[in-house]
This record gives structure tokens, C-alpha cells and sequence, in this order.
């Protein structure tokens, strides 16, 4: 046996040294080492537990826990010596631990596998990256009220097929994002609440003879319990499959924002000017401003797709319990978290910074015959039935796109020609302010309950927390 073999944890039973290609192949520590902090505090709930519960002895947990601590502090200091011929974080971790403790190093990994030890460190790390991706869904959000607040005045023209359809008010537009985050952050909080239980105990795919507490493991970790079959324990991977669906759909929002921020900056539209912050110039062209901040999380938005289709695809075959097929999830879950986050916080400042070009908004909402659904529904309360109404109002619009008139410029005699029943109170519901004033229903784009609803979402970002238990 070689000396390379001597060095490795599980080497027992092997003859030979591990092929160079495959120890370099299979190796994940260079990117797995990210879990270190989760992995050490792991590590010392265990060791605590096992020592309580008299499967090694108080001083055995007390040198494993300082030396776990010495290496944290290396880890974090870049001082630790990584080897690739360790494999992974974990043992990278625990031969350091044996190497200079001796015998209760070694005793660590009593009643444990990596199989349970991987699964509960990702466990840890989701729950924690979903606190920091809620801190950023919460700045959007804040970003998203200051522009309706800031812009609670700016008409725009409401779009279906992007095409002129009703006027809208812009804080209205500004909190159907609201809306689509909040319902992100409580995605992100189910996520939360399923993911955070302990598999700790499992082992490796059995459970284990020694009398643990996983319990109080669970408990020392934050978990709010412990999972229920110990060989679904370690080869479940739903809730990272869970928390890359909801990041895909947090991405598949910001990707919305940014393309309709692309277009509204382009000249033709002008409804948004973007802060010179987050765009760039060309090399070539002097005058030109790109959103490339927009470009990119809508780019991102398709790496973060594929991380879950990724996820999805490796756990499609795998047969009960832990398969190394597993090791896969680690980069594609870090670069949707990392992109994710990175994406939220860009697009959260741009998004505070830009500013709606209010003249252009209101100039464009007088094209397009917008308010001809508002004439429709005149007619209607005129006793036209609505399908009538609508076969009316077509006409007129034909009739005026032959004139090139607006909707607006037709005078009172115009339009009772159309109508006998037309009256004077039809030229202001004509205009988008008379339009966007009379869509009062609950959850319109009404000026009132469009401050409801700016007023109902203050309340919820104050009243909102990720874990229910910290609510008042
Ligand atoms: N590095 C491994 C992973 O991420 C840890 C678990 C290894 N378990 C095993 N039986 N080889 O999946």
C-alpha cells in the first residue's frame, strides 16, 4: 500500500492507491469547502450529543470542539491546508481534527456517515442563504413602493400583447412587482419551514445502534425537528430542488422587470430613464447608454433554470439511498443562490435609482384609442348590451383611425351621432384621468384603491417575518 492510501479515511479495505484521474475527478473539497462553517457547527452538536449521551467521553467533545474551532478560524483566515486527495470538505476537516488530536478525533464520526453529515450542512446552508435572499427581496420590495409613492400621480398606458390597452396609474404597475416578490418571500419561507429538519442520526442510510438524541442535535442546530426514515433522510433532495424552483421563479420576476425596463428605456419608448450607474457606453458608438444590468439578470435568469433542471435530472434515477450522483448538487445549488442574490440586489438599486419620464408616460396614454373598453362599458350602462357596445365602438375606432383622430378629439356631436344615448358626461370618462378614476373595485388601478394598496403593502413589509414564530 502506498503512502498516498495510508492518508485516506476509508482506506481499509483497499489493496491499491486511488488512480490520480479519479482522485482529481471525484474530488469536490474546491467547491464544497464553502460548507465549512455549517460542517464544523455540525460537527460540534454531534460531539456534544454524543458525549451527553456517555457514547464518548466530556473530554473527547471538548478537544473535538476546539480543535473544530482552531480550524474554523484557519478555514476562515485562508490559512487551512485543502488536499484534494481528502475528497471533501468533511474529511478535509476531520483527518485535520485526528491528525492533531489523536484518538478523539477519530471518534467523531461514531454513530454518523457523510451521508447524513452532507445532507444536514446543505440543510443549514439553504436555510441561511433564504434569510439573505429575503433581506434582498425585502430591499425590491422597498425599491417597488418608493417608485409608486415617488410616482403615485404618472399615468401610463396599461399593455395586453404589448399593445396600447387601458391607462393605468405607474404606482400600480410598480405594485403588481410588489406582489409577485411577496409572493417569492413566502415561497421562500414554506421552503424554509420543509427544509428545516434534522437528518442527523440517520447515519448512512439505517439509522444507527448507539443511543443518540437526535433531538438535541436538532435542537443545537436550529432545526425544528427531526426527519421521520432515516433512508429518506439522506437521499432527499426535494427541499434544494424546492429552493432552486423558487429562485427560478424570483429570477423569472426580475427577468419580466428587466425586459420591460429594456424596452421602456429604448427611444422609441422613453418611459424610464435608467440610472448612468447601471448602465455602460459602447467602445464604438459615443452615444450610446445600454442596460446591461437588465440584460444580464435576464441572461442569469436561464443559468438559474438550468441549475434546477439540473437538480431535476440528476435525482430522476437514483434508487434509494445516498448515490455520489448526489455530490452534483453542491455548484449547481451555490450558483443559483449566488446568482440569484447578486441579480436581486443590482436590479433592487436600479430599481430605486431610475426615474419614470412622466411627460413621455402621459404622452403615450393618449394614443391607441385607450380608453375605448371605457366607451364600451358607457354604452352598456346606457341599456347597449356589452356585445353590441363592443361591435359600436369598433366601428368608431375604424372610423377614426380613417379621420386619424383619437378617441378624445371626437366632439359631443361625433359621438351621438354614433349613439343617441351619448351625453355630455362621456367626453371625461374619454380621457385616461376619467378612465383610470373610474376602476374603483377593490384590487383596480384606481387612484383609491391604489393607495390602499401602497398602504396595504407598508403593513405587510412591517408585519412580515420568515419564520411565523417570530410574529407579533
Ligand atoms: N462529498 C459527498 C457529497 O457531497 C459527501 C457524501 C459522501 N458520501 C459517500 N458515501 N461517498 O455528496
Amino acid at each position: 500500500m502506498s503512502d498516498q492510501q495510508d492518508k485516506k479515511l476509508w482506506g481499509g479495505r483497499f489493496q491499491e492507491a486511488t488512480d490520480r484521474d479519479v482522485e482529481s475527478f471525484s474530488a469536490s473539497e474546491q467547491f464544497d469547502r464553502r460548507l465549512y462553517r455549517q460542517d464544523i457547527q455540525g460537527s460540534m452538536a454531534h460531539a456534544r450529543m454524543l458525549a451527553a449521551q456517555g457514547i464518548i467521553s466530556q473530554e473527547d467533545a471538548r478537544q473535538i470542539c476546539e480543535g473544530l474551532q482552531e480550524i474554523e478560524q484557519e478555514i476562515r483566515e485562508g490559512r487551512f491546508q485543502w488536499r484534494p486527495d481528502l475528497e471533501d470538505v468533511h474529511m478535509n476537516i476531520e483527518k485535520t481534527l485526528s491528525d492533531r488530536i489523536g484518538a478523539a478525533g477519530k471518534r467523531l464520526h461514531t454513530a454518523r456517515s457523510r451521508n447524513d453529515q452532507v445532507a444536514t450542512d446543505v440543510r443549514i446552508y439553504c436555510r441561511d442563504e433564504i434569510v439573505a435572499i429575503d433581506q434582498h427581496l425585502l430591499q425590491m420590495q422597498k425599491a417597488l413602493l418608493y417608485q409608486a409613492e415617488n410616482g403615485i400621480d404618472i399615468l401610463m398606458p396599461g399593455f395586453t400583447h404589448l399593445q396600447h390597452a387601458q391607462p393605468v396609474l405607474w404606482a400600480h404597475h410598480m405594485l403588481a412587482y410588489f406582489e409577485m416578490f411577496k409572493r417569492d418571500r413566502l415561497r421562500l419561507r414554506d421552503c424554509h419551514a420543509r427544509l428545516n429538519i434534522s437528518p442527523l442520526g440517520s447515519a448512512a442510510l439505517a439509522g444507527t445502534g448507539f443511543p443518540v438524541d437526535r433531538m438535541a442535535t436538532a435542537r443545537e442546530l436550529g432545526f425544528s425537528g427531526i426527519t421521520a426514515n432515516s433512508l429518506d433522510a439522506v437521499s432527499d433532495r426535494d427541499f434544494l430542488i424546492e429552493l432552486l424552483s423558487a429562485l427560478s421563479i424570483v429570477m423569472m420576476h426580475l427577468s419580466r422587470l428587466s425586459e420591460e425596463l429594456i424596452i421602456w428605456s429604448t427611444s422609441e419608448f422613453s418611459f424610464v430613464e435608467l440610472p448612468d450607474g447601471y448602465c455602460t457606453g459602447s467602445s464604438i458608438m459615443p452615444q450610446k447608454k445600454n442596460p446591461d444590468v437588465p440584460e444580464l439578470v435576464r441572461g442569469k435568469t436561464g443559468r438559474v433554470y438550468g441549475d434546477l433542471m439540473a437538480m431535476l435530472t440528476i435525482m430522476k434515477g437514483l434508487p434509494l439511498a445516498y448515490n455520489r450522483d448526489m455530490q452534483e448538487d453542491k455548484e449547481a445549488l451555490f450558483d443559483a443562490v449566488d446568482t440569484t442574490r447578486d441579480s436581486l440586489k443590482v436590479m433592487a438599486g436600479l430599481v430605486r435609482h431610475m426615474k419614470p419620464l412622466a411627460d413621455n408616460l402621459r404622452q403615450a396614454v393618449y394614443t391607441g384609442f385607450i380608453t375605448a373598453t371605457d366607451l364600451a362599458d358607457y354604452l352598456v350602462t346606457k341599456g347597449v348590451p356589452f356585445r353590441e357596445a363592443h361591435e359600436i365602438v369598433g366601428n368608431v375606432v375604424a372610423r377614426c383611425l380613417a379621420m386619424g383622430k383619437e378617441l378624445h378629439d371626437l366632439d359631443l356631436q361625433e359621438l351621438q351621432d354614433l349613439h343617441p344615448a351619448i351625453q355630455e358626461d362621456l367626453l371625461h370618462l374619454l380621457t385616461p384621468e376619467g378612465s383610470v378614476n373610474s376602476r374603483r373595485c377593490p384590487g383596480g388601478t384606481g387612484p383609491e384603491p391604489v393607495r390602499g394598496a401602497l398602504e396595504q403593502a407598508r403593513r405587510w413589509i412591517s408585519d412580515y417575518s420568515l419564520q411565523e414564530d417570530e410574529r407579533s
